[in-house]
């Protein structure tokens, strides 16, 4: 017998049999509850969607509870041990690992993209010489969609595949080219010889060396950090890129909708937040004044708590290990110290504890990417390059999805019942 939920409406009297699929209920099915026969029908309240489903994914699994975060089935550990980033793309594109020659035709394919056009460059150039990178990165992603009008044919296989790899390939180039503007040193062409993580430290940090190398230390922690940021399934630029995409927008203007939600200090924009936070407590010994003003409701322990995690989040574990060979490289961070002792009080003291807040991906990150040579406005744009594959890999799945449709969530009218229009000289 499948599962059934039974709701009695005691208004009527009239009983309800609503399927359960999946652990859960189709909100349409509530519509059939109505007390007259013009009534629109019972919906669901769900401010921040905090229990509702908008869609059916194969590509990441999260156990919030138990901490487990799978890519297509595969555990993140396993992934950030063993795959490297472009694999791990491939991954969530595809569904299934690459076969040696699958990857080196998609490292191929991804090399020949990573050039931007000429007047990408003269756009960038627009741009205050203090814009925040984040800010010339996510316009400069939506005036792609005018370089690139074949994105519009999004009903068409062969075009969106060409549209993700331009997008994985080019938003390196955009990245560092922000960087650069925003320093003021000249642009750096992409390196096809290098890596992808590779050719992005060259775009960034090319001087005037002939070639430049990366140390091999840092160059693969950064990979890493890129296995961990690729896909966390429907956050809020996901459902940005899922909502805007719903619309049949070229993916181009989907993706700086994406990236204007990531931009955001609760969002991608919190590990430039936590780096700012470290700095404003200073020492270790001001540690639990700013705990008390954080539990006193004067702002948030910046890259704590999460929707989903309620407990230790499985990236932050693996980039404290990242942590500690990078600062084997650069030296040690010294705000280390006071982001450890945030951690340890934090995960003893009664208020976090009762709300499950542990550390998130971002408490650790921005440590990390600072004491590689970044500066704090750039730590959003990191996190946006690698989320690109899975910003791409789950447009593509909800264009391919029969059920899904243009986004458009209701509402719940609080406004003015009708009345009707006053002249100005009439109303009092
Ligand atoms: N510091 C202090 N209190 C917190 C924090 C925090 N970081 N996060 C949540 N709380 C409290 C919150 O005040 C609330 O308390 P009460 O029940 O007394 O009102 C309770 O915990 C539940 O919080 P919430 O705001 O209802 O939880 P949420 O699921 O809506 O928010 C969150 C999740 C990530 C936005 C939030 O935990 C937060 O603002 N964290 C800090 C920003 C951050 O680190 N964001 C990165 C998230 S992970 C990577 C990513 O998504 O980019």
């Amino acid at each position: 017998m499948p599962d059934t939920l039974t709701i009695t409406d005691n208004r009527t009297g009239k009983q309800y049999e609503l399927p359960i699929q999946d652990g859960a209920i189709r909100a349409m099915d509530l519509r059939q509850i109505k007390v007259k026969p013009d009534d629109f029908g019972l919906m669901t309240y769900d401010p921040a969607f905090m229990n509702t489903a908008a869609c059916r994914s194969r590509i990441t699994y999260i156990d919030g509870d138990k901490g487990i975060l799978l890519y297509r089935g595969y555990p993140i550990e396993q992934l950030a041990e063993r795959s490297d980033y472009l694999e791990t793309a491939y991954l969530i594109l595809y569904g299934e690992l690459p076969t040696e020659a699958q990857y080196q035709d998609w490292v191929r394919e991804i090399k020949l993209h990573t050039m931007l056009h000429e007047n990408i460059k003269k756009l960038m150039e627009g741009f205050q010489y203090d814009a925040h990178p984040m800010g010339i990165f996510l316009s400069t992603v939506g005036a792609m969609s005018t370089f690139y009008p074949d994105g519009k044919d999004i009903l068409n296989d062969e075009s969106r595949r060409h549209q993700r790899v331009r997008l994985i390939a080019k938003v390196p180039s955009v990245a560092a080219y922000a960087y650069r503007h925003h320093i003021g040193r000249p642009y750096v062409y992409p390196d096809n010889d290098l890596s992808f993580t590779g050719n992005f430290l060259n775009m960034l940090f090319k001087m005037t060396e002939l070639k430049y190398r990366s140390n091999p230390v840092l160059e693969r922690a950064l990979d890493v950090l890129f296995i961990l940021h690729v896909d966390h399934e429907q956050n809020c630029s996901t459902s940005a890129m899922r909502g805007v995409g719903s619309s049949h927008v070229d993916p181009y203007s989907a993706m700086a909708a994406a990236a204007a939600a990531l931009y955001g200090p609760l969002h991608g924009g919190a590990n430039e937040a936590v780096l700012r936070m470290l700095e404003e407590v200073r020492t270790v010994q001001q540690v639990p004044a700013f705990i008390k003003r954080v539990k006193g409701g004067e702002g948030r322990l910046m890259g704590f708590g999460h929707r989903v995690y309620k407990s230790y989040d499985p990236r932050a574990k693996i980039i404290k290990q990242v942590a500690d060979q990078v600062f084997e490289v650069t030296g040690r961070n010294h705000l280390l110290d006071i982001a450890l002792e945030l951690e340890r009080i934090a995960l003893q003291d009664e208020y976090f504890v009762q709300r499950k807040l542990y550390p998130n991906v971002d408490f650790y990150s921005g440590l990390i990417y600072q004491a590689m040579g970044f500066p704090k406005d750039m730590f959003p744009v990191l996190f946006a390059i690698p989320r690109t594959a899975g910003w791409v890999a789950q447009w593509e799945e909800m264009l391919l999805d029969p059920d899904q449709k243009i986004a458009r969530p209701r509402q719940i009218y609080t406004g003015a019942t009708r009345r009707d229009f006053v002249p100005r000289d009439k109303r009092g």
